[in-house]
């Protein structure tokens, strides 16, 4: 039997737990702040959620995902990405007909792709997303944007830069997909295999090609900017002046495709330029995806949104050298001398726990020096020791372990006593 773990997974163990938890509530709050609301959808779908939604053309749809048949003969995947199936989820439940538009949403969970597993590239990862649905204002885009900055602050990530692009509507894209077709059909022999089929069924994806990055005819290739129409331009146009006005800084890169197809007008990645941040650079990919909600049969809904990975912010926070929070100590550790005492000291624990003190004790029977030692290994703020003596007059000595200050308190006055001293009486 092997116990070793599949490739491209982890364990987070409870001392680096701490910090999983910090990014994903500072996460939440920050969306709840933007009015976004959390969405929970299934970790497996159909498959044709993902290959309709995502597009077979792409390396996700082709190469990387988790596609396996139930006991009943369905074709269900592990979801590589979290927009096709919060947006399944909008056109399921019919959230388009609430009279509450846009509808904003937030998400959190793992994600599978068959991967080269390397630092910040795994199989399974955990996303934070967000998708708004229902508006086609260039300042929704802008709110996004804001919103993953606003994150990044409060994480620490200064080091940061937001490229931006412009995919068009389908009449730009159309003309733009002519160009590159006449572009790069003369010599597609000399691309790979990939590419070769990519030409006629999607002719953008080629600028996405790993395998062919060199190739000369790539960086001559027809730029999306010289074919967008008179609408798209001023769409693109909007958004970077909200973006100036708020403030918030980025560089438009015309080679920016993204790895999924559903994307149109604006898309985006957040880079990390911190020193030491390692090969993989971006930390958050997203764009407008004006035709999905159809895709699925919902009506004509336009949308936008993000996602990053955690494992990616827990990189550049380290590559920051971002204060990275502590596993929580212990308020108090109850040390019992004698029979009685430790019989007594599950109620006495029980009864510091239900108001709210992070409290322990012993459960291996050690003695009293190795128990004052569990205390100062957990970090107790406060250590209480309970003899016979204490027993008979029902009152515990309290020791403060930074300031090694004692206090008698009695059993009645114990939770009270430490609920002043921790959190000021709160
Ligand atoms: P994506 O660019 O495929 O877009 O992935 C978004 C982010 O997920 C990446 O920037 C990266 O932080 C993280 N990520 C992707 N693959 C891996 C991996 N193998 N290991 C670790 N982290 C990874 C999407 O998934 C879109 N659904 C984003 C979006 C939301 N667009 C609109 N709404």
């Amino acid at each position: 039997m092997s116990i070793q773990l599949p490739r491209g997974t982890q364990d987070i163990l409870p001392e680096d737990a701490a910090i999983w938890q910090y990014i994903e509530q500072v996460a939440k709050e920050t969306c709840e702040t933007y009015h976004y609301q959390e969405i929970r959808t299934p970790i497996f779908e159909h498959t044709e959620i993902f290959s309709r939604g995502v597009g077979d053309t792409t390396d996700i749809v082709q190469k990387e995902m988790y596609t396996f048949s139930d006991r009943g003969g369905r074709s269900l995947t592990l979801r590589p990405e979290g927009t096709a199936a919060v947006v399944r989820s909008y056109v399921n439940h019919k959230l388009y007909a609430s009279p509450a538009q846009p509808t904003k949403l937030y998400y959190t969970g793992p994600m599978f792709r068959y991967e080269r597993p390397q630092a910040g590239r795994m199989r399974q990862f955990v996303q934070f997303g967000v998708e708004a649905l229902g508006s086609a204002s260039p300042q929704l885009d802008a709110e996004v944007l804001a919103l993953l900055i606003a994150i990044c602050k409060k994480l620490g990530l200064v080091n940061l830069k937001l490229v931006i692009n412009s995919l068009g509507d389908s009449e730009s894209r159309q003309a733009h997909r002519e160009a590159l077709i006449a572009h790069f059909k003369p010599s597609i022999d000399e691309f790979c295999s990939d590419c070769q089929m990519r030409l006629e069924k999607n002719p953008l994806r080629i600028l996405d090609c790993k395998k062919d990055r060199e190739h000369p005819l790539m960086a001559t290739a027809p730029s999306i900017l010289d074919y967008l129409n008179e609408e798209s331009r001023a769409y693109f146009q909007s958004l970077k002046e909200t973006l100036d006005l708020l403030n918030i800084p980025y560089v438009v890169d015309p080679t920016l495709v993204r790895g999924l197809d559903y994307y149109n007008h604006t898309a985006f990645e957040l880079l990390s330029t911190a020193p030491g941040f390692g090969a993989i650079t971006t930390l958050c990919g997203g764009g407008r995806y004006n035709g999905l909600v159809q895709e699925f049969g919902g009506p004509e809904t336009p949308g936008i949104g993000f996602a990053f990975s955690i494992e990616r912010f827990i990189l550049a926070m380290k590559a920051e050298n971002v204060d990275l929070p502590a596993p929580q100590s212990l308020d108090a550790y109850l040390v019992t001398l004698g029979d009685e005492s430790s019989r007594l000291g599950p109620q006495l624990l029980q009864r510091l726990r239900d108001g709210g003190i992070r409290a322990d004790k012993d459960y291996l029977g050690k003695k009293m020096k190795a128990q004052l030692k569990a205390a100062d290994r957990y970090q107790a703020s406060y250590t209480i020791i309970i003899g016979e003596d204490e027993i008979a007059k029902q009152q515990a000595l309290v020791k403060q372990m930074a300031t090694g200050e004692q206090t008698v308190v009695a059993f009645s006055d114990l939770t009270s006593f430490l609920q002043e001293q921790i959190r000021g009486g709160n």
